[in-house]
C-alpha cells in the first residue's frame, strides 16, 4: 500500500471512495448484521487511513465520510428513537505516546500546568446502550445506531436482571439517559453457543456480537432466556446535573443500582495514565468478559465541558486499544485472484483460525515486503 505522503490527489480520491464504501458495508455487517468479517484491528487500520489521508486532503473530504459518522442506520425492525444528546465515539490512542500527547492536549487546551485527575476505565467491548429514567422509573432504552437516532429495544432491555427497572437511592435528576455497555461474559457466551450448536442453531463468533445479536431480537421473551449484563459509566440529557466529577458519577452509578466496573480507577497525569493501561492489560485474561482497551477521562466534569467536542468524538476522552491479537495458522495453498481491472492478487487459504473475535479463512497476499519478511510458504 502507498504511504499517505505519496499519494496523488487522484489516487486520494479513488482510495477516499473506496475506503467509504468499504467501510459503510463493514459497519453493516457489524451494527446491523452482528456478523463482521475482519477484526476490530483491521477496521481501525481502515478508518486510520482514511483520517491520514482526510488530513492530508482535508478538501477531499467526503459528505458520507466514515470519519464523520459512528456506527449504522438503525434495522428497520426497531422503531426510532431520537437520543435526548448525541451518542458520540471515542477517539483511539495506540501507544503511550498518543496517550502521552493526549495528556498535553487536554492541559494546553486549559491552560494549565498542573497534574490533571483522569478516570481510567476498562472498555468494555459490548454495545453502548441508554436507558431513560423518568422520575426514577425506566421508560425508554434504545441502541446507538448511527448516535443521533437509535433502536427501540425497550422491552428487551426490561428482560435485564443488572438493569433497575427502579432507580434506588435518591438524588438522580427528574430525567435521565444512563449509558453504558450491554456484554455477555465468557461463561455465559461459552453456555449459550453450546447450547446453540447442540440445537443445530447458528453459533456467534464472539461475545460481542452474542450479546447485540441477544438485544436485537424482535421477540423479547428470547433476549429474557439470554443472560445479558450491564455496566453503567455515562449518560445522556439530564434534567439537572448529579456529580462534579466522573468518579463521582460512577459513585452514584453504583448507589441507583448499576453495576460499575470495579477494575476503574482515578488516576494523575500522564504516569497514572500508562500505569493504569499497564495494570489492566495484566488484569485482562482474568476479567471474565472482553475488554479490548482503556478509557480516559478527565475527572473533573467541568473541564469536560470546557474541552467539548471535534466532530463526532470528544476532547476530554480517549481510548486507549490494546494491540492487534495474534494467531499461528497453517498456509495451505494459494490462489490467484483476478480482479475486474484485470489485477492479480494472491490469496492465501488458512485452516481457519479465530483472532479477535472473528473466524479468518483467507488473507490476501498483496503487500510484498510483508510476504517476504514472513517467508511465507504453502
Ligand atoms: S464513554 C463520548 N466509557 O466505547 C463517548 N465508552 O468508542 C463516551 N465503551 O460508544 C463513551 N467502555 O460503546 C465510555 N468505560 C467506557 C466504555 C465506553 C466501552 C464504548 C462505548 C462507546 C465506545 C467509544
Amino acid at each position: 500500500m502507498k504511504a499517505v505522503a505519496e499519494l496523488t490527489e487522484a489516487e486520494a480520491v479513488e482510495e477516499l471512495t473506496r475506503l467509504a464504501d468499504e467501510i459503510a458495508a463493514h459497519d453493516i455487517r457489524y451494527y446491523q448484521e452482528d456478523q463482521p468479517l475482519i477484526s476490530d484491528a483491521d477496521y481501525d487500520a481502515l478508518k486510520l487511513r482514511n483520517s491520514e489521508i482526510e488530513a492530508r486532503f482535508p478538501h477531499l473530504i467526503r459528505e458520507n465520510s466514515p470519519s464523520l459518522r459512528v456506527g449504522a442506520a438503525r434495522a428497520e425492525q426497531f422503531a426510532p428513537v431520537e437520543h435526548g444528546v448525541p451518542m458520540l465515539s471515542l477517539d483511539n490512542a495506540f501507544s503511550d505516546q498518543d496517550a502521552i500527547e493526549f495528556d498535553a492536549r487536554v492541559r494546553r487546551f486549559l491552560k494549565l500546568d498542573e497534574e490533571v485527575a483522569y478516570t481510567a476505565e476498562p472498555k468494555i467491548d459490548g454495545l453502548s446502550c441508554s436507558i431513560r429514567y423518568e422520575k426514577g422509573r425506566l421508560v425508554q432504552a434504545a441502541t446507538r445506531g448511527d448516535g443521533r437516532v437509535g433502536e427501540d429495544v425497550t422491552a428487551n432491555v426490561r428482560t435485564i436482571k443488572e438493569i433497575p427497572q427502579r432507580l434506588a437511592g435518591s438524588g438522580w435528576p427528574d430525567v435521565i439517559e444512563i449509558r453504558g455497555e450491554v456484554y455477555l461474559g465468557h461463561a455465559e457466551f461459552a453456555d449459550l453457543n453450546a447450547a446453540a450448536e447442540a440445537a443445530g442453531q447458528k453459533t456467534y463468533a464472539n461475545p460481542r456480537n452474542a450479546a447485540a445479536g441477544s438485544l436485537r431480537q424482535i421477540d423479547s421473551k428470547v433476549t429474557a432466556q439470554r443472560p445479558l449484563r450491564f455496566f453503567a459509566y455515562a449518560w445522556g440529557y439530564l434534567s439537572a446535573s448529579f456529580a462534579e466529577t466522573q468518579w463521582g458519577a460512577l459513585r452514584k452509578l453504583r448507589e441507583w443500582g448499576f453495576q460499575v466496573t470495579p477494575q476503574s480507577e482515578c488516576v494523575k497525569g500522564a504516569e497514572g495514565l500508562l500505569a493504569a493501561y499497564a495494570r489492566m492489560e495484566a488484569e485482562r485474561p482474568k476479567l471474565g468478559f472482553d475488554i479490548d482497551g482503556v478509557v480516559y477521562k478527565v475527572d473533573r466534569l467541568d473541564w469536560q465541558q470546557r474541552l467539548g467536542f471535534v466532530s463526532r468524538a470528544p476532547r476530554w476522552g480517549i481510548a486507549r486499544k490494546f494491540p492487534a491479537q495474534q494467531a499461528r495458522t497453517i498456509l495451505e495453498a494459494i490462489d490467484i485472484q483476478v480482479g475486474r481491472t484485470g489485477a492479480l492478487t494472491p490469496v492465501a487459504r488458512l485452516t481457519p483460525v479465530t483472532v479477535g473475535g472473528v473466524v479468518v479463512t483467507n488473507a490476501t497476499l498483496h503487500n510484498a515486503d510483508e510476504i517476504a519478511r514472513l517467508d511465507v510458504r504453502i
